[in-house]
């Protein structure tokens, strides 16, 4: 899908200050220099994001990572060694050439190593830093898809690398490595408990200083409502919504539940399934043009932790429009 030529594009284009979409496993990136204060400008305001929220710095490998960052705590060590490349962004204090443009003025940076072919390839012929939040507007469902990238920002960039569906689907989880016990800002494909078993305690991510637009309520929504119910009482929710003159879409665990709209996602089907096709899933119902969407709530457990978190976000949708 993607041929060297593109990469060549791809790399022209990042050295010329410009933004690409560019795809990682986990999302896709809407891509800039992060060392040119011009591309960074233009990653946000493509977005209409606040120039006060930092941005994920994408490097080759850890030995680049460490050359943005001040200190390399045991904990980064261990768990760069064990996750990277892959869906993990680690959080620590800046090294001092990096811009305040790209850390929201904060003192920390946050880096990542991806494992998408495509974002190595970029990565190794460019040498730098790519500063890459995902690729949609601010507030918006992450893209997981090239086609969901130029649906959403459409001529705003030029060029979009085609990596195929994204695998891990959800975005990476980020642990913040700058206090004595690393924790957990925002769930991912990789565990909290796949985290404490390489470092062992955790500490407490509620008393965060660091800012995670992800964390802000109304993240990952779909413009229709999103309303989560229990699993069971699904097929009343939607009687009842309908008797009540409502179109509505539904996302339902199994066979037995599914509402006509329903896109038959199996409760039973592993976390990583669901993580890999919820959002496009979310994209399909929110375009159904339904006043409302039913998810039925997934199981619990470790694994289905970033799962939930982004349901919970999505379906904060109607109080918190607009952040
Ligand atoms: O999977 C991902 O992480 C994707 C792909 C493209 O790599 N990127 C992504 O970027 O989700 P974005 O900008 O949508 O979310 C980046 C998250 C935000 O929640 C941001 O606040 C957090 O990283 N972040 C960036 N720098 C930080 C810092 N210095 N301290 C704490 N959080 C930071
Ligand atoms: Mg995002």
């Amino acid at each position: 899908m993607v041929r060297p030529d593109d990469i060549d594009a791809a790399v022209a284009a990042l050295r010329a200050g410009s933004v690409i979409g560019l795809p990682t496993e986990t999302v896709y990136g809407l891509a800039g220099d992060a060392s040119n204060v011009g591309a960074i400008a233009r990653i946000f305001a493509i977005k209409g994001r606040p120039a006060t929220h930092p941005v994920i710095v994408h490097v080759a490998d850890a030995a680049a990572a460490r050359a943005w960052s001040r200190a390399w705590p045991p904990a980064a060590e261990a768990l760069a060694r064990r996750f990277w490349p892959g869906p993990l962004t680690l959080v620590l204090p800046k090294a001092a050439h990096v811009l305040p443009q790209v850390t929201g003025g904060q003192d920390t940076v946050a880096v990542r190593v991806p494992a998408h072919p495509v974002a190595q390839a970029v990565l190794e012929a460019f040498g730098g830093g790519i500063a890459a939040p995902s690729a949609n507007r601010y507030g918006r469902v992450s893209p997981t898809s090239a086609a969901h990238v130029r649906a959403d920002l459409g001529d705003d960039v030029a060029l979009v690398l085609d990596g195929g569906p994204c695998d891990v689907g959800l975005e990476s989880t980020i642990v913040d490595c700058t206090t004595d016990t690393p924790r957990v800002l925002r769930p991912g494909r990789i565990t909290a408990e796949d985290i404490a078993a390489v470092v062992g305690m955790l500490g407490d991510a509620t008393g965060g200083v660091p800012r995670v637009p992800g964390s802000v309520v109304s993240h990952y929504a779909p413009r229709t409502p999103v309303t989560i119910v229990a699993a069971d009482s699904l097929r009343a929710t939607v009687d009842r919504c309908r008797a009540a003159g409502q179109r509505v879409a539904a996302l339902a665990p199994s066979a037995s539940t599914m509402a006509d709209l329903s896109l038959g996602i199996d409760a039973e089907a592993e976390a990583q399934a669901f993580g890999r096709a919820l959002y496009s899933h979310l994209r399909t119902l929110d375009a159904a043009g339904a006043d409302v969407i039913l998810v039925a709530r997934p199981p619990e457990g470790d694994a289905w932790d970033a799962i939930h978190d982004r349901l919970r976000r999505a379906a904060a949708h109607a109080a918190h429009d607009g952040a």
